[in-house]
């Protein structure tokens, strides 16, 4: 039974990095791209809402699954692993490592929704702005693409860290030994 949780759960862990981090791309090299094609500019502000609302759905959904499965992961690492209650947690290697992911998870969480409720509905407001008419200057619309992009890419960036973090844990003939 514990094989069969560890397995499905490891499975879930896994579909919720695919969901998570494989729309990043996808709007990255896809969207990002093909949307710059789209001259009427109201078609593409409401193409955005919905691509960036749908985006939000499976990338949360992803995180959701992440947090319940690494939740089991983690709860059940001693009794999976056999490791003893006399062994401290940073004792191991697999401690500090999943300390380290968790710092980084929470500056990435933090970098998301900065990205997400602060610069990218900025920037979409100035994109919809000067869609209307209204006076906003090209360096303006610049800054905020720049500022909202930067954080999202830094976002990319620490969430690919942290899967790294994440195959360290998973190799326990190099996690479980001592720190
Ligand atoms: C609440 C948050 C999280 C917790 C508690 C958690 C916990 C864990 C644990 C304990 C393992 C080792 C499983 C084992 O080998 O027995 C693991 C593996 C892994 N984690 Fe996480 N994790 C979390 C979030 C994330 C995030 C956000 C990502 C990537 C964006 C990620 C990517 C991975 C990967 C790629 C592996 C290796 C493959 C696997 O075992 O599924 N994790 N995680």
């Amino acid at each position: 039974m514990d094989n069969f949780l560890h397995i499905f759960f490891i499975w879930m862990h896994v579909l919720g990095v695919a969901l998570f981090v494989g729309p990043q791309f996808f709007m990255a090299f896809a969207w990002i791209p093909a949307s710059r094609g789209i001259d009427d500019m109201q078609v593409r502000i409401r193409a955005m809402r919905t691509i960036t609302r749908r985006f939000g759905y499976v990338g949360g959904a992803g995180l959701v699954m992440l947090f319940v499965a690494g939740g089991y992961l983690i709860g059940d690492w001693r009794n999976f692993y056999a490791v003893s209650d006399e062994t401290g947690f940073t004792d191991l290697r697999f401690g500090v490592v999943f300390i380290v992911k968790m710092t980084l998870l929470t500056i990435m969480l933090l970098a998301l929704g900065i990205h997400m409720f602060i610069l990218g509905p900025r920037q979409m407001a100035r994109l919809e702005a000067q869609a209307n008419g209204e006076q906003v200057s090209e360096a303006a619309l610049r800054k905020a693409r720049l500022q909202s992009m930067a954080f999202s890419i830094f976002g990319l960036v620490l969430a690919l860290a942290i899967m790294v973090l994440g195959a360290m844990l998973n190799d326990v003939s190099w996690s479980l030994q001592e720190a």
